[in-house]
């Protein structure tokens, strides 16, 4: 691993938790739960992580949140990320997690956010990453249920400082969602969303025309739609982009078709992140390293990505200098 890449302070600003799952925890959380899983080893598990497409990838991803069960358990899980961070440089993150993915199948809504919470302050203290946490709401969901799980998170407000949209892309644009984040905005949330992930250059003018977001959660779909590009340049909207990812769900064949560099030498104001590293082969470091590699960037732009990073984060000015610095 480069130097750079390892000593370099950067924020993660797209991370799901339940995707930080790595398989032996899996197992562990198998066993303590009483669960039975489909698979007899860890191996077996790594060997099913072979992705055509984004909803083959969610199928997995869903039935391997179903581990989950406990408050100790969501602790157990955000505090292995969180010592990841702190072992790769990462000094804040801002945390994507599911509630309908387990408020679904019974568990309450104060479980999930407990644990969360509960591990990120302990994370500011014993390992000083910095972090906050986003509630994503699934899309292939109805609008009504993201309504109710917004309304089930106005109590925790305190720890929650936005919203994002995810799950199946295509087929639930944001136009969908709309009055959920006009509510949201209203009640004090900030908002992102994934778009143009797998779905087109529209999707990412809804998120930000109708949802009004502040960044973009993948959005590398832009570059069909040059108006989109400049807009998003000219605007400094910061897309959070995810390359290992990218290719283990195919949206780009191989690591040297990404188009991460075109963007940044474009003026973009494009991040790294790992997305969901416990299914796509590395956190946040390993990112920066398969792209290093494969887009032959240099230190100026690995640099430029990490500020950009701190630039994009929902922090002040003071917190974002005083961060970056490390
Ligand atoms: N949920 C977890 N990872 C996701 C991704 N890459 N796109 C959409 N939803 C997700
Ligand atoms: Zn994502």
């Amino acid at each position: 691993m480069s130097s750079l890449i390892q000593t370099l302070p950067k924020a993660e600003l797209h991370i799901h938790i339940e995707g930080s799952l790595e398989p032996e925890m899996m197992f562990t959380l198998a066993q303590r739960n009483g669960i039975e899983l489909p698979y007899a080893s860890v191996a077996e598990i790594q060997a099913a992580y072979q992705f055509e497409n984004l909803q083959s990838f969610l199928d997995l991803y869903y039935a391997g949140a179903q581990v989950l069960q406990t408050e100790q358990d969501f602790y157990d899980l955000t505090w292995a990320y969180l010592q990841k961070c702190a072992a790769q440089t990462v000094r804040h993150t801002e945390i994507f997690f599911d509630p309908q993915t387990h408020t679904d199948r019974g568990l309450p809504f104060e479980i999930v956010c407990n644990g969360i919470t509960a591990a990120l302050q302990a994370g500011r203290e014993q390992l000083n990453v910095s972090s906050h946490l986003i509630l994503c709401f699934l899309r292939h969901l109805s609008a009504d249920d993201a309504m109710a799980t917004l309304e089930q998170a106005l109590p925790y407000q305190d720890r929650i400082i936005g919203v994002g949209l995810d799950s199946s892309e295509l087929g639930h644009p944001p136009s969908k969602f709309q009055a959920v984040f006009d509510r949201a905005r209203a009640e004090g949330f900030l908002t992102v969303a994934h778009a143009g992930e797998e779905g087109p250059p529209e999707y990412i003018w809804e998120a930000l025309k109708l949802l009004k977001v502040s960044r973009i959660d993948h959005g590398v779909r832009c570059v069909e739609d040059p108006a989109l590009v400049d807009y998003l340049g000219e605007h400094q909207i910061p897309l959070t982009v995810c390359p290992l990812s990218n290719v283990k769900l195919c949206v780009f064949d191989t690591m040297a078709d990404h188009n991460l560099k075109t963007l940044l030498d474009q003026g973009l104001c494009v991040t790294v992140n790992s997305d969901d590293p416990a299914y796509f082969g590395g956190y946040l470091n390993e990112n920066f390293e398969a792209i290093q590699t494969a887009l032959a960037l240099t230190d100026a732009d690995l640099t430029q990505l990490a500020q950009n990073s701190f630039r994009a984060a929902f922090l002040s000015a003071a917190d974002q200098q005083r961060l970056a610095i490390g």
